[in-house]
């Protein structure tokens, strides 16, 4: 089944990595970290306001509005609560690993998934986004600048749901609002989602988070917008310090469909080698949706971050809005790329099509107790977060380009030697040998020997 990797559990054969700390930027095998990628180590670290809101303000707030009875609504969230929501967070994880995720039928209008989507994914949608902020420090810093110039930090987040995406970012920043307030410029939150039920969760969440960390009172200001996510260019009070879009594009509609067609055609053209035109290494031309081409232009600071689940469907869709948006993305100084991750350079995608698609999968024990409950319910603890990325950085605010021998693994290894893997080239996916007991995976960064 298609997003059946979202659900609880390891992956059958595949071991788990306790000494890495992760399988992207940090994880560099013979060779420095490239220069958009975070600091070495820690790869990330779950900020303390995190187990708080998931253990209790989470929790308690789903309890408080969502339980059948009056009389338990002040109660504590405990065992008993676990075993009454874990059905709707089970049947939730069904509808999820369904083959097109974009015939799901309206799931946040039942209450059932609503309170199943704020116990139990929204934290574990909300530990990527904590993962990706770490690991693309830069590009958050970015955010910051581009804030710190216009006096907010302005932040669209596009099929916001209950806001996840944008709770990750405050739970990031409180530290730094804690030790030093000064430092973080108010914030303008806008949420834009088709779903009013979705929104009204979030902004009910946000007020009671803003009750338990009295020190965002009065500088942190929430707009929700019942709207699609390509309208949010309109309804921004101006331009954003970041635009992040999570779990959104693989249920929105595609505007990349007709592409597919121009890619298989342009890939049969080609014959075997499937390279697009070889010098500039780029795909068949197609207009750029103009629905992009807006959001680019109101996406200063820290740019555009899209997550999305790690499933073929929805990696290739990101990979082929990635490719439609080339044209867009050329920096103008070749030392600087527009984009921070993952992509390491500026040619085609080589797997927006095919059989693999790139994807990370990143050992991660989200900490919280009753998130553990629910992992075990759907039946087994989780020890993994997996994910598809893309992190366009904003013209103004370009990341540093990666050394030109640094390359990206894009497969785990391809036989029992495991010295064989699948390197990212513009165009289509090399084979590179490396030496014995390297113990190559998927995301890892490796530096190319000088001869190859
Ligand atoms: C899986 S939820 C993700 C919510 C949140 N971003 C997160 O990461 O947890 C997908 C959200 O996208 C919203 N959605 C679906 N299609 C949309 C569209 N075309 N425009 C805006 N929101 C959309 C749904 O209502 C839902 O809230």
């Amino acid at each position: 089944m298609q997003r059946r990797p979202e659900r609880a559990g390891r992956p059958k054969n595949r071991p788990n990595h306790p000494h890495r700390q992760t399988k992207l930027g940090p994880v560099i095998k013979n060779g420095p970290t490239p220069p958009q990628a975070a600091s070495q180590a820690p790869a990330y670290a779950f900020p303390d306001a995190w187990t708080p809101w998931v253990d209790e303000t989470i929790p308690q707030f789903v309890k408080s509005r969502y339980s059948p009875k009056e009389n338990w609504k002040d109660k504590p969230f405990d065992k008993p609560d676990v075993r009454f929501f874990l059905k709707g967070v089970q049947e939730l994880s069904e509808l999820f690993t369904q083959e097109r995720p974009r015939d799901l039928p309206a799931y946040f209008r039942h209450p059932k998934f609503r309170s199943a989507y704020l116990l139990y994914f929204m934290p574990l949608q909300a530990a990527k986004f904590i993962l990706l902020f770490q690991q693309h420090a830069k590009a958050v810093e970015a955010a910051l600048k581009y804030a710190k110039k216009t006096g907010v930090l302005r932040i669209a987040d596009l099929g916001a749901g209950p806001g996840t995406a944008s709770f990750a970012l405050l739970l990031i920043l409180m530290k730094s609002w804690k030790e030093a307030p000064s430092t973080i410029p108010d914030i303008e939150l806008l949420w834009v989602d088709t779903n009013p039920q979705a929104l009204e969760d979030g902004r009910l969440l946000f007020d009671k988070f803003c009750e338990t960390n009295p020190e965002l009172k009065g500088r942190v200001k929430l707009r929700t917008e019942v709207a699609p996510w390509w309208k949010a260019p309109k309804l921004l009070d101006g331009d954003a310090s970041l635009i992040l879009l999570g779990n959104v594009l693989n249920e929105a509609s595609d505007p990349t469909s007709h592409l597919r067609k121009d890619v298989r055609k342009a890939r049969r053209d080609l014959g075997p080698d499937m390279e697009f035109e070889t010098e500039t290494h780029e795909p068949p031309t197609a207009t750029i949706p103009p629905e992009w081409k807006d959001l680019l232009k109101v996406a200063k600071g820290g740019g555009i971050l899209v997550v999305d689940p790690a499933a073929r469907g929805s990696s290739q869709r990101l990979s082929r809005i990635r490719d439609l948006l080339l044209p867009e993305l050329k920096p103008e100084n070749p030392r600087e790329t527009l984009i921070w991750g993952p992509c390491l350079h500026l040619g085609a995608c080589p797997l927006a099509q095919g059989r693999d698609w790139c994807h990370f999968s990143v050992p991660m024990k989200v900490p919280g107790k009753w998130f553990r409950e629910f992992s075990i319910g759907l039946g087994s603890e989780r020890h993994w977060v997996k994910f598809s990325y893309l992190w366009i950085a904003a013209r103004e605010y370009p990341a540093p380009a990666a050394d030109r021998i640094l390359r990206r693994v894009i497969s785990d290894p391809l036989d029992n030697s495991k010295q064989d893997i699948l390197i990212c080239e513009p165009g289509t996916p090399r084979k590179f040998r490396s030496a014995r007991n390297r113990d190559l995976r998927r995301g890892d960064v490796i530096r190319l020997p000088s001869k190859s």
